[in-house]
């Protein structure tokens, strides 16, 4: 049987509406280019449901017994395509110049702390990636600079006092219980090399587990970034491929958000495909290694 006769018909009004509660719900705004997978999506979901009108759907998602139908069409919403290492310049960029430049200035005012949040992590790739970097930076730093006191042995991942927190967030449940978890397939691991596969992971049977130490670095909490309710005080925010999703009302409302939620001079990392311009006058634009970070600028209106 062909899927177009169990179709259910969706009215352009219905469309109007339901595109709307998504947009009011998580800032995701479906166009006329993506229109055809928001309708793919709730034809899915409402054959789920055996409801056989939009209409009633519609009146379930806003209902109170429809929380978690609501919490299952924003993952079924959701594109959670990522990878270990991914965008390579910036990351570079990352390791290289700002934390470089952070592990500096921290230390000159005896600030031990490090706060970083990978905003949409997914299913952790990014946040990993991001802890592995981090401390490779801090060993590399300290054999440079070396600290005025004997590490303790075994060397930990992070030379005291340093205390490195990696914030993960995601709206997509499911994605941030497989993060959690931490254990990734060959081909999920393409992207590590074997060094970095044998200083920071487990072989377990035919897969990759992160290593206890690295894993303990990394906080997964669930956070919609259309909510005011957002992890504050970090030196850098990791925001890749989340506001290509959003329109330019809610790309500028969610800049303004991480304008607030940065540290003084703190960074923010977007999307290779996405960028500040035009958007706020709050961040400078830094580029280099072939890579674009964004600094958050002081006294800014
Ligand atoms: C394409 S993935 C990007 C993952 C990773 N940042 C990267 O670049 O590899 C986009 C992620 O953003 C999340 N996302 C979308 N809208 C969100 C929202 N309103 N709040 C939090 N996360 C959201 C999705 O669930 C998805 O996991």
């Amino acid at each position: 049987m062909s899927t177009t006769l169990t179709e259910i018909p969706l009215t352009d009004a219905e469309l109007k509406l339901l595109q709307t509660l998504v947009y009011q719900e998580c800032g995701m705004y479906f166009d006329e280019r993506r229109t055809h997978f928001l309708r793919d999506r709730l034809q899915r979901r409402i054959k789920v449901c055996e409801l056989d009108s939009f209409y009633s759907y519609y009146r379930l998602l806003t209902s109170r017994e429809g929380k978690k139908e609501l919490t299952a069409l924003l993952e079924n919403l959701t594109v959670n395509e990522t990878s270990f290492f991914r965008i390579r310049p910036q990351l570079e960029l990352f390791q290289k110049v700002v934390l470089e430049e952070l592990l500096k200035r921290k230390q000159e005012r005896r600030d031990w702390s490090i706060r970083i949040w990978s905003a949409g992590c997914s299913t952790g790739q990014e946040p990993y990636t991001l802890a592995i970097l981090v401390c490779d930076a801090l060993a590399y730093y300290y054999l440079r600079n070396p600290l005025p006191f004997d590490m303790p042995t075994p060397k930990p991942l992070i030379p005291p006092p340093w205390k490195v927190e990696i914030i993960a967030s995601d709206i997509n449940y499911s994605a941030l219980l497989t993060a959690q978890q931490g254990v990734y397939t060959e081909a999920q691991m393409e992207t590590v090399d074997y060094t970095c596969r044998l200083r920071y992971f487990d072989k377990v049977g035919d897969k990759y587990a992160v290593k206890p130490a690295l894993k303990s670095l990394v906080q997964f909490d669930f956070h919609n970034l259309k909510t005011e309710y957002l992890p504050q005080r970090n030196d850098a925010i990791f925001c890749r491929n989340v506001m290509i999703y959003f329109d330019e009302a809610e790309q500028k409302r969610l800049i303004e958000k991480f304008h607030r939620c940065l540290n003084p001079d703190g960074y923010l990392f977007v999307g290779h495909a996405e960028s500040l311009f035009g958007l706020t006058t709050r961040f400078h634009m830094i580029h280099q290694h072939n890579a674009t970070v964004y600094q958050r600028i002081e006294g800014a209106q």
